[in-house]
């Protein structure tokens, strides 16, 4: 197997777990190594540190699967973790049929999402490395699952950074246009082939839920950035008079309405818009509204993204607040990695000085359970929500 020594004193951080070796951190390699190779990685004095997989073209240079000697990386590992990340999600008793199995570097799998809809598979791999090793995923996921079909979608990441071709497509039996999945009281249709990410906004769940607390019987909400309507139909759920529900995305707008009619739900109004602009529209005509929540893609996909991402949020924030009536309720999301939990709470805190509004804050989220991070990668807890009463 190649072997990818570590310049001294990188060995401390591997020890501790962290999974990554940065191409400049290492000192040498013996063999040559193609793009996808699997690894062991030493430390200057040739002890062994892990297994991993390696891209000599990425910054990111090798990526862990495994700190301990005795279990190397083969199609028994991977099935073992797959196992390992069922029965994780067995324990959480999720209440829907749809959740995440496999989370990345939080289920120690780099490069490997695994999000579950009802019978069926979605798979989403970013790295060569785990590229490679895409047979063993699909034949594990079919012993463990014993799924109806396994798609796979691909991310620009592999293409752009990671240098793969990859095709998104049905890697095993069939799979449909849409999916029929439940959630709590909810149904929703998820169009995985043509929609955003794998198909639904699982990382949120925990979210509606919370949202589902902040509402009365009677409101009148705002869900800007709705993609199928997750929180809109959670908010006229719990009884919002009217809701009106903004994205620029037709193809989600559509499956929203579905959505809510599969539900018996009325009272949504979808918008196809751009929420900047949209909510600009809605203050000069002075609505106000119950429960505004903000849900923007991400903002920063790198560190150099993060200035402008900030001035994004702060303007939503400004007019999210705006909008939101007295003593009503203003929720606000990041799911830009970049994005720490404290620069959304100093853009709120800007934002409630620019507009005169005080805040206080009744409530926090992240992403829900069967998504982990880990400590070691801060940035792995990418999803942050803050949730506001403006007084
Ligand atoms: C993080 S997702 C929202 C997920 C949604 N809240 C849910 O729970 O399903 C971000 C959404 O923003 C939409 N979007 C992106 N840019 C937009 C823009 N400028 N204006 C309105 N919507 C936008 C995307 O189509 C996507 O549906």
């Amino acid at each position: 197997m190649i072997e990818v020594r570590v310049k001294a004193g990188v060995e401390g951080k591997i020890k501790g777990f962290f999974p990554w070796v940065y191409n400049v951190e290492i000192l040498d390699v013996k063999g040559s190594p193609k793009p996808g190779d699997l690894v062991k990685v030493l430390d200057s004095r040739k002890r062994f540190l892990g297994y991993g997989y390696i891209n000599p073209n990425t910054k990111i240079a090798v990526r862990i699967m495994s700190f301990n000697e005795e279990e190397e990386i083969g199609r028994e590992l991977i099935k073992k973790r797959l196992q390992q990340a069922f029965e994780y999600r067995k324990r959480l008793r999720i209440n829907s049929n749809a959740y995440r199995l496999v989370h990345s570097e939080g289920d120690l799998l780099p490069g490997l999402i695994v999000d579950v809809y009802d019978e069926y598979a979605v798979v989403e791999i970013t790295t060569y490395g785990m590229h490679k090793m895409k047979e063993w995923v699909a034949e594990a996921l079919v012993d463990l699952l014993n799924p109806r079909g396994v798609y796979q979608k691909v991310s620009d990441y592999s293409v752009n950074i990671e240098g793969f071709e990859a095709k998104e497509e049905v890697l095993y039996g069939t799979v449909p246009e849409r999916i029929k999945i439940w959630e709590e009281d909810l149904e929703f249709f998820v169009d995985v082939i043509k929609g955003q990410k794998t198909g639904f906004y699982l990382d949120q769940r925990k979210a509606r839920r919370l949202i589902r607390d902040l509402v009365e019987p009677g409101d009148v909400c705002l869900d800007v950035f709705c993609h199928t309507g997750g929180f809109a139909l959670s908010m006229k759920k719990k009884g919002a008079d009217s809701v009106i529900a903004v994205d620029i995305s037709e193809r989600a707008l559509n499956l929203g309405k579905e959505n809510a009619s599969l539900n018996g739900l009325e009272g949504i109004t979808w918008v196809e818009h751009n929420a900047f602009q949209f909510l600009r529209k809605l203050e000069k005509e002075q609505r106000k509204f119950d429960v505004v929540v903000i849900d923007p893609p991400s903002f920063a996909r790198t560190k150099a993204h993060i200035e402008n991402a900030l001035r994004g949020y702060k303007e939503l924030c400004v007019r999210g607040l705006k909008l939101t009536k007295p003593d009503g309720y203003l929720a606000i999301f990041s799911c830009s990695f970049h994005i720490t939990r404290e620069h959304l709470l100093e853009v709120i805190l800007e934002a409630s000085r620019d507009v005169k509004r005080q805040v206080r804050v009744v409530g926090e989220s992240f992403q829900d359970l069967d998504h982990p991070w880990i400590l070691q990668m801060p940035n792995t807890l990418y999803l942050k929500g803050i949730y506001l009463e403006v007084l």
